[in-house]
């Protein structure tokens, strides 16, 4: 049932009420399957857990709780309604999104929540900032593109319990994958006076001009149905122009993608953090394949879960990589800033190791050997010559300049020393003690850099 007209009501009059939306993405989690969904969002056992439970709750305790459903499929909704003791209240999965049915319907719950006295909460990624404007939000609260649920959930939980208040009535809409639909539940629990409104991605195309569904309305369609709630003047601020571009390279494709790659089991690389851009990866690539005739091991330093170590394992077949890390998180760096580094905090809940063997076992040629070592203390004793090294383990000057200065005397002439973080790691990081930069200058004087990134030939 669509019940975009029950939401607008609910509104006007302000009754507590939640839509949340169980899709291909949740079914698939709560199922155990292994991969991502359409915004790479992995499936992990606790998002799983969260789903099933937040699921039940919202069906069995919440009382204007609706569920949205696509296209009733009967293989999902015979499995949600098996985790339930209450009849669930499904509703159309397109209530809140445009497209060919019911528009007008739609277009005046747009206009029911922009024009309420109640206070609004949006929880989306940053690039969905014009939604303050479409939709009046008094409080824009930003969760990363995807996989945010495994490591930030309590984080993004703490900041709204600071803003929202017991005594004053909220529209919360979140657009944030997955774990909207955990976070709903748990502010259903503590705030249960609240509107939800899991928007998903149903007003991603009109603020960003990004199709992340493949087949909603045009654009211009859009801004025309939507018109009485845009001015005109603010909306096409040229400002909003960085906007569209990034939303190009960062916002997800549905469906379709979802489907097929669930239906056809490729194996995705997991990466839960993106502490490589593909920018600096394509640099990092022409530094090694600069090597590519010279005699001499390839070394990476610090390889997390696999990002620049693929690339690397990848760009040099049949040569073998090199795979040094403790898997241990920064230890050092926590050290020396006093603060725990943020690989620490995650190698508590997740087995980061695991993840890094299956991602190097799925996307290269298995040319790559490990060192779970601590760095300094296999450099010492390490007596074989180097061509390319990639240094990104702790970022405070003491380790990279012991790094370094034992990496030196093992390079052959030609070979490459190369780094991350050279700007994130400055010599203005008191807390780094300098860091990257600093060591860098003291001991190469004629490095370069291309942004983060940098590196020195031995001549
Ligand atoms: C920023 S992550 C590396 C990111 C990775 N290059 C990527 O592309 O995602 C830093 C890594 O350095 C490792 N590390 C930190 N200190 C180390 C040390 N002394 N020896 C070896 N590895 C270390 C950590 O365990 C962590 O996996």
């Amino acid at each position: 049932m669509e019940i975009t007209n029950i939401l607008t009501e609910a509104i006007n009059n302000q009754t507590p009420i939640s839509f949340s939306k169980y899709g291909d993405g949740e079914f698939f989690c709560a199922n155990s399957c292994d991969g991502v969904n359409c915004d790479m969002d992995p499936y992990t056992f606790k998002k799983k857990k969260g789903l099933i439970e937040s699921f039940q709750y919202m069906v069995n305790e919440v009382p204007n709780s609706y569920m949205g459903i696509w296209n009733y499929e009967k293989t999902q909704s015979d499995f949600w309604e098996g985790l339930t003791t209450k009849k669930i209240k499904w509703a159309k999965y397109h209530t809140i999104i445009m497209d060919n049915d019911n528009v007008d319907n739609k277009v005046s719950l747009y206009k029911s929540i922009k024009y309420s006295t109640m206070k609004k909460i949006y929880i989306c990624n940053p690039l969905m900032i014009k939604a303050k404007l479409l939709l009046n939000i008094d409080y824009m609260v930003h969760v990363p593109f995807n996989n945010w649920f495994d490591s930030y959930f309590d984080e993004l939980m703490n900041v709204l319990k600071k803003i929202i208040r017991k005594d004053e009535k909220y529209i919360i809409i979140t657009s944030a994958g997955m774990g909207a639909k955990i976070l709903i539940c748990e502010l259903s629990k503590l705030f249960p006076n609240n509107i939800y409104l899991d928007f998903g991605s149903a007003i991603d195309k009109i603020c960003t001009k990004k199709t992340s569904r493949g087949w909603e309305p045009s654009y211009e369609v859009l801004m025309s149905l939507l018109k009485d709630l845009i001015s005109q003047k603010d909306w096409n601020d040229p400002k909003y122009d960085i906007v569209y571009e990034e939303a190009k390279k960062k916002m997800g494709i549905h469906l379709g993608e979802t489907i097929e790659a669930n239906k056809s089991k490729i194996v995705k690389p997991l990466f839960n953090e993106d502490w490589y851009s593909q920018h600096q990866i394509d640099n990092l690539t022409s530094l090694l394949k600069s090597v590519s005739s010279l005699h001499g091991n390839i070394i990476e330093i610090g390889c997390w879960e696999g990002k620049s170590t693929i690339n690397l394992a990848n760009n040099c077949y049949p040569e073998i990589l090199i795979c040094n890390d403790t898997w241990l998180g920064n230890v050092n760096e926590s050290i020396i800033t006093g603060v725990e580094h943020i690989t620490l905090k995650i190698l508590k809940e997740r087995d980061v190791y695991s993840i890094f063997i299956d991602n190097m076992n799925s996307q290269t040629q298995k040319n790559y050997k490990i060192v779970k070592e601590d760095c300094i203390a296999w450099l010492t004793n390490y007596d074989g010559f180097i061509k390319f090294i990639h240094i990104d383990a702790s970022h405070e000057y003491e380790s990279v300049l012991k790094t370094i200065e034992l990496v030196l005397p093992k390079m052959v002439r030609g070979g490459i020393i190369c780094g991350d973080d050279y700007l994130t790691s400055n010599i203005n990081r008191h807390d780094l003690h300098g860091g990257v930069e600093r060591a860098v200058k003291e001991l190469l004087p004629n490095f370069k850099n291309i942004n983060n990134l940098w590196y020195w030939f031995k001549e």
